[in-house]
């Protein structure tokens, strides 16, 4: 059994299709690109797997069970899509520890590790609304990271990150799948695709073809 599955799923907004009768099939362990032009459907297909947007036809399955009917959101998923909803007044810390309790399963200092990790200084008294670009991202990939989410789905993880940054968070990326866990992301840039992923897939014709590496 695939871990996500994609079962004959069609998508469109207003008339305009952007999906139609897609499979796709992921299997834990792997990185998966995926790539098209701006606006043919990386981020929409990134909602329909993460539960976020549902298909108009056909099915998403995670690990068995059907998005919207057997379960509303997949488990264990770290997920970065569109910039998240921070606190504008609060550190990068203040933000991480929010969300973290939602769930509750991880202390502060696995959330000072993971912000080191990515490199940003846990101890700064900055605000986020003051945090450049790059920084806004690195809190990004903190956030999709510090639970140790066992599958990741990163809509353009390397944005606006400098280049010792972007070989830092491939590095980090690549020990993930060598410890068994499972990403999807998308790029504008060939070589991160070509550096990292198993798997690269195009949107192509409203469809998912699979590029030969
Ligand atoms: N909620 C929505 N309602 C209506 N149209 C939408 C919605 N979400 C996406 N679209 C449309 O679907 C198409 C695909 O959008 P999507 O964001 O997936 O593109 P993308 O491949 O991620 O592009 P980019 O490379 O710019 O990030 C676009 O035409 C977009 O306008
Ligand atoms: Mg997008």
């Amino acid at each position: 059994m695939p871990h996500i599955l994609l079962d004959q799923v069609s998508k469109s907004f207003k008339g305009a299709t952007i999906f139609e009768n897609v499979n796709f099939a992921v299997e834990k362990g792997k990185i998966y690109g995926i790539i098209g032009p701006n606006g043919s459907g990386k981020s929409v297909l990134f909602k329909l797997i993460c539960g976020f947007l549902f298909p108009d036809h056909g099915r998403v399955i995670v690990d068995g069970e059907e998005l919207g009917v057997n379960k509303r959101f997949p488990s264990d998923f770290g997920i970065i899509i569109d910039r998240p909803g921070y606190i504008a007044g609060k550190t990068g810390f203040d933000n991480l520890k929010a969300l973290a309790l939602i769930r509750n399963k991880i202390s502060d200092d696995k959330i000072k590790q993971t912000m080191r990790l990515v490199g940003l200084d846990p101890e700064s008294t900055q605000k986020v609304k003051h945090y450049s670009l790059g920084m806004k991202q690195k809190l990004a990939i903190a956030q999709a990271i510090m639970e140790d989410q066992q599958t990741l789905i990163l809509d353009e993880p390397f944005n606006a990150l400098d280049a010792d940054s972007v070989e830092n968070i491939r590095n980090l990326l690549r020990k993930f799948k060598e410890e068994g866990r499972t990403i999807l992301l998308t790029s504008h840039n060939q070589e991160d695709i070509d550096v990292l992923c198993d798997e690269v897939y195009r949107i192509n014709r409203f469809k998912l073809e699979k590029v030969k590496k």
